[in-house]
């Protein structure tokens, strides 16, 4: 089953979300927007927290992406979300392999690094990607995990 997508962005990613969430609803994707809604200038943390806390509270059913002008800021902001496997990625190798390897659960993206449809390239990759299970693989996210837990 597809999973739920759960977007936001700041201003400097308003346009780069509106052009991925109309590829992902013509694709079939139910996508739930946290905004923003305008160019108008916002900060970006609170996006990053508010789709990170509707991923770790949903982590079977959802996934996130996140952009704003570098990518940087919103995943930085969503890694601090207990449950939250948020990297920056702008190129196709890492869309897959931060899902085989880091069960990457949100996908964050630079509007002014890369163009809107390497966004939607490097989002398919992401969304057919699967995490790779067992032995390392699991041990290696499972450190992060406890690492998580301990902080509480
Ligand atoms: C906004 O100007 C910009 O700082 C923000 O979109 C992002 O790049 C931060 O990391």
């Amino acid at each position: 089953m597809k999973p739920v997508i759960v977007m936001a962005s700041d201003h400097a990613g308003f346009h780069m979300k509106e052009f991925v969430k109309k590829q992902l609803e013509d694709a079939g994707y139910t996508v739930e927007d946290y905004g923003t809604h305008s160019e108008e200038s916002v900060d970006t943390a609170p996006y990053a927290f508010r789709v990170g806390e509707e991923v770790a509270a949903h982590p079977d059913e959802k996934k996130g992406i996140l952009i704003c002008g570098t990518g940087l800021g919103m995943s930085i902001a969503a890694n601090k979300v207990k449950g939250v496997r948020a990297p920056l990625v702008h190129d196709l190798f890492s869309a897959k392999m931060t899902v085989e390897h880091n069960h990457a659960n949100v996908l964050c993206m630079g509007a002014r690094v890369i163009a809107p449809n390497m966004a939607w390239e490097i989002t398919k990759v992401w969304l057919a990607a699967k995490p790779l299970c067992g032995g390392k693989y699991e041990r290696r996210v499972q450190q992060i995990t406890d690492y998580d837990n301990k902080r509480g």
